[in-house]
């Protein structure tokens, strides 16, 4: 089976973060998200991923190059031109004559992608929608279900008082090929906004997948911390980066190789420390804390609720709270930030390659 990855989104939500690298790039803790996944999808019968790219896709390029070896193949299918959720789908799936799989890049999907293709069988569907279940679901799909798991109506991003259900789209479908015939090949196209609902319309057997599984969106500031804090809880199983846990795994206090802390530095777990970092005495790091390979952290800092890129150095003394800070950025002595992106002048060479070595 191919699995077709949407990969070529601008990231608007985590500008200026998604200046130099696109979205499925972004770390999360510490690997490009791209890596995370691809695992994920590498764990199925699959015979090929397809990431359909545009925005920033040499960044994606440059790590498929790095990544091959021992993996499945990927091929990258260029946009010239951004073709939209249903364009991008279309234009990837030349030449696909079987069942195949599309996931957003930017989703974190913890269901069983097999139960999922069974369902999908089972239920002789031409399109299957995975379903999760949301508080607000105005950002999102949102579907109305029959009791056979049938959709009857799908509507994007709907105003918060007329969305049929709190049921979203999670972004990811498995489709049989005749789903293409509807998508048209001349002009960008929503898979969301036209494609969904017109094969509705039309009668097709699209069905939906719930069952509880656990489910997020990196694509946002809030989606992309939970993502983190539940990774670090253990509720979304991704491989880690190597780190040995401080003291008692059940204080979720987690360190790599050559990363130094200074006696009077103060970690509350759950935190990640990667490799090569500095930690200044009198810095109090978490709960709730990423630090990507090589940052610094000076004394009597206080970092909680963040995630912190590879190669950022943070003078003493700051306070940055619900915060994601870009690669190499600097920040100055005494800094308060809540709830910022933040990203210091950053050259593309220091975006996709980071500090390999302390200063
Ligand atoms: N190749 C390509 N070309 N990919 C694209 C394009 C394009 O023109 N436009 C968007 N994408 C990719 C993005 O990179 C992302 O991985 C995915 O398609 C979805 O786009 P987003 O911009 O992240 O959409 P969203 O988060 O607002 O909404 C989508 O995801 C929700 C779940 O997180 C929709 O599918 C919603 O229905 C869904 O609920
Ligand atoms: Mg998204």
């Amino acid at each position: 089976m191919d699995v077709i990855l949407l990969a070529g989104g601008k990231g608007t939500r985590l500008h200026p973060l998604t200046q130099d690298i696109p979205k499925p790039m972004v770390p999360v803790v510490n690997r490009p998200w791209l890596h995370h996944l691809a695992e994920v999808i590498e764990a199925l019968p699959v015979s090929g991923i397809r990431c359909a790219v545009h925005y920033r896709w040499e960044a994606i390029r440059d790590m498929y190059r790095s990544w091959f070896k021992g993996h499945i193949p990927v091929k990258l299918v260029l946009e010239r031109e951004a073709l939209g959720t249903g364009g991008a789908i279309r234009n990837a799936a030349a030449g696909i004559a079987d069942t195949f799989m599309v996931l957003n890049a930017d989703v974190v999907p913890g269901m069983d992608l097999r139960d999922l293709i069974r369902f999908h069988k089972e239920n002789k569907a031409d399109c299957t929608i995975a379903l999760t279940r949301v508080e607000d679901p105005s950002a999102y799909g949102v579907v109305e279900l029959s009791s056979e798991s049938r959709i009857m109506r799908f509507v994007e991003k709907p105003a918060p008082d007329e969305a049929p259900s709190n049921l979203i789209n999670a972004g990811v479908y498995v489709m049989e090929p005749n789903v293409l015939d509807y998508i048209p090949g001349d002009r960008p196209v929503s898979v969301e906004r036209e494609i969904f609902p017109e094969l509705i319309r039309r009668g097709l057997r699209v069905y939906g997948f719930t069952s509880g599984f656990y489910w997020n969106d990196i694509g946002t500031r809030n989606g992309y911390l939970t993502t983190h804090w539940d990774i670090l809880d253990g509720r979304m199983p991704v491989r880690l980066p190597d780190a040995q846990y401080l003291h008692d795994p059940g204080e979720n206090i987690r360190i790599c190789h050559k990363a130094h802390v200074e006696p009077g530095v103060r970690l509350i777990g759950p935190v990640f420390i990667g490799e090569g970092c500095t930690i200044r005495s009198g810095a109090t790091i978490g709960p709730r804390v990423v630090l990507g390979p090589h940052v610094r952290v000076g004394r009597g800092s206080i970092i909680r609720d963040s995630v912190i890129w590879a190669g950022a150095q943070i003078g003493s003394n700051a306070f940055m709270e619900e915060c994601i800070v870009g690669f190499n950025t600097v920040i100055e002595d005494s800094r308060k930030a809540k709830a910022e992106l933040i990203r210091g002048r950053c050259a593309w060479e220091s975006a996709t390659r980071p500090v390999t070595a302390s200063s």
